[in-house]
């Protein structure tokens, strides 16, 4: 098909352009017929341009319709002042046009690609099922081009250190990152199959042992677990490894990496988020005791607080009881929560059972007494109103007082009981809290490193320990000595990097040595035979002089949601999964033919 071809894009026309031909290609994005003039928002991926067409040249122009793609060579000129639009980029010109040519006709659409008030009610499915569509929305294109910028930046700041952008395999064997693996029948051996990655983790670390000392890749990873707002069965990490560095060079270049390309897409696309300086660094047990997590959001303070010394003696009988069986009594402060209602209280409460508590105890505390106050009133005159009051003396209720760092006008919240549910539930009530008061600065990217993380974790259910971050991660090397002994308390050489309240990436110096790994799988359980079968190349590969190494990876479709301040990852990826796994775009998964079945040797059992 021969066309005239653009000779500028929509969305860079300007005045300065006034008295000239162009020629644009692109799609109708609205058309409005005012009888004596047709008006079409003519847009491709750079942005909008008004066009004007007279009826009167272009009997045929209502086959101009909202998507038609078009070919229009038109002047340029500049518009009457009370026409001009500022809140467009090409809103002081229009283009008058002299000759167009429908490139492909579009039929009616499945939602109005033009207009985003009425895309909100659009379902989600029908979006994705028409993604061709929903990207043509400039919104939807605006994502795709942050983040091709980040991918651009990133490769760009590894390029100028000297890493090695290296593909690794999709058809692999069983990676152990805690998911199910999703399989793929070897069609010249049935009954055989191929896993794909959950991450290339063992292969950078055998591309260390290969001796190409800086490694990364845009890897695709795939993993069959259950989903949720952040989680994609297929996603995409930035994954690098680095040889001969101490977790502290790993913490450098990963933090260097993230300013640079943060803020230099800040600049880029005007993103209104405040630039970033440095990261945070708070130790594995420092975030559980102050934030009750190991995923702290740190756009906001209200640490959470222990009051099981001071509330020990007094006279209510469940912290009492509680504080004798070595739990503890831990807190969070609710800023302007004097002027919760009962009920308020009693859904925040309802709130925290979902978690797992018992009940929550709270203090609220008013500036002045109400008329009615009955309990105590402390130094500064403030009156403490709580339920369980009258069981503590004015100086204790001042001392729980000054403990919460409690202004006049706020409320406590307290959560009693074993310290691990304690966390579980006191970390989501200060992220209700922090929401509720709206203490959850969109501008800010609060990123934080969390260090020093246990190496693995007691499993209950199934009576063994499992790795805290998977089985290839170095122990520290002063707590060796309780690998035996005391394995719970051996901490780990491993880093999660979290922006506001998500983890983000994660990552390790790991083992290099064979004997070390081998007791490491001795600890999680893992026998000789399963060794050997599961892990022998790598186990091998360490008794060839394997370098210590390290790296990490962060999820490139999570920054992209922080950037763009998207609560689904699948508004920040072209064509996602829906929640149950469904592609509905290409009807995937799908039935295969019986010769297929045949051919793998397969058969539904
Ligand atoms: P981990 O399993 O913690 O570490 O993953 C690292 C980062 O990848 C992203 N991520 C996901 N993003 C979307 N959907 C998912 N289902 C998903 N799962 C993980 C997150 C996460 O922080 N091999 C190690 C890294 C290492 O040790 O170097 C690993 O994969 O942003």
């Amino acid at each position: 098909m021969s066309f005239a071809q653009r000779t500028v894009s929509c969305g860079h026309v300007r005045l300065s352009h006034a008295g000239e031909a162009v020629t644009l290609n692109g799609w109708a994005h609205k058309v409005r017929d005012l009888g004596g003039l047709f008006f079409v928002d003519l847009r491709d991926r750079t942005g909008l341009v008004q066009l004007i067409l007279d009826p009167e040249k272009f009997p045929q122009h209502s086959e101009i319709r909202p998507e038609t793609c078009l070919s229009v060579t038109g002047s340029v000129r500049e518009r009457a002042p009370e026409t001009k639009n500022a809140l467009m980029a090409t809103g002081e010109i229009e283009v008058v046009v002299e000759s167009y040519q429908v490139l492909n006709p579009c039929k009616t659409l499945p939602f109005p690609v033009s207009d985003e008030a009425q895309m909100q009610s659009v379902n989600e499915e029908l979006r994705v099922k028409h993604r061709y569509l929903d990207l043509r929305r400039p919104s939807m294109a605006r994502k795709m081009a942050i983040r091709a910028a980040a991918v651009r930046r990133i490769r760009a700041y590894l390029d100028a250190r000297e890493f090695y952008e290296i593909e690794t395999p999709i058809f692999t064997k069983s990676t152990p990152e805690g998911a199910r693996d999703y399989l793929v029948p070897y069609r010249l051996q049935p009954g055989q199959f191929y896993a794909l990655p959950q991450s290339p983790q063992q292969y950078k670390q055998l591309l260390m042992v290969a001796g190409l000392e800086r490694y990364y890749q845009i890897a695709k990873c795939f993993r069959d677990e259950a989903q949720r707002s952040d989680r994609q069965p297929e996603f995409t990490q930035l994954d690098l490894e680095m040889s001969f560095v101490t977790q502290e060079d790993v913490l450098q270049l990963a933090e260097g990496l993230t300013l640079d390309v943060v803020n230099g897409l800040i600049d880029e696309f005007e993103l209104e988020k405040e630039k970033i300086s440095s990261f945070t660094r708070l130790t594995y047990d420092e975030s559980m005791r102050r934030y009750g997590c190991d995923k702290p959001d740190l756009r906001f303070g209200l640490e959470l607080f222990d009051l099981t010394e001071i509330v020990r003696n007094s006279e209510f009988g469940v912290f009492r009881s509680v504080a004798e069986e070595g739990g503890v009594i831990r807190g969070v402060r609710f800023p302007g929560g004097a002027q919760l209602s009962r009920k308020d209280i009693s859904d925040l409460e309802n709130f925290c059972k979902e978690y797992g508590a018992k009940g929550m105890a709270t203090f609220q505390v008013d500036a002045e007494p109400k008329p009615d106050h009955q309990g105590a009133i402390t130094a500064q005159g403030w009156a403490v109103r709580s339920p369980i009051a009258k069981f503590f003396s004015t100086e204790q209720l001042e001392k729980i007082l000054q403990t919460a760092e409690v202004e006049a006008g706020d409320m406590i919240c307290l959560i009693a009981g074993n310290y691990a549910e304690g966390n579980n539930i006191l970390y989501r009530l200060r992220n209700e809290i922090g929401q509720r008061c709206g203490l959850r600065d969109p501008k800010k990217l609060a990123f934080c490193y969390v260090l020093d993380f246990p190496l693995v974790e007691w499993d209950a259910d199934s009576q063994r320990w499992s790795p805290s971050h998977h089985p290839f991660t170095a122990p520290k090397h002063e707590d060796l000595q309780y690998l035996e002994s005391d394995p719970g308390r051996i901490r780990a050489e491993c880093y999660d990097i979290v922006c506001n309240g998500t983890e983000w990436a994660s990552g390790s110096i790991r083992i290099h040595r064979p004997d070390i790994q081998a007791k490491v799988f001795d600890l999680l359980g893992i026998d000789a035979a399963t060794q050997q079968s599961r892990f022998g190349h790598i186990l091998e590969a360490f008794q060839f002089g394997a370098p210590p190494h390290g790296g990490i990876a962060p999820g490139i479709d999570r920054l992209i949601m922080f950037l763009t301040d998207e609560e689904n990852i699948r508004e920040v990826i072209a064509f996602p999964k829906m929640g149950s796994g469904y592609d509905p775009m290409m009807d995937a998964p799908s039935q295969i033919d019986p010769q297929q079945w045949a051919e793998l040797g397969l058969r539904l059992s």
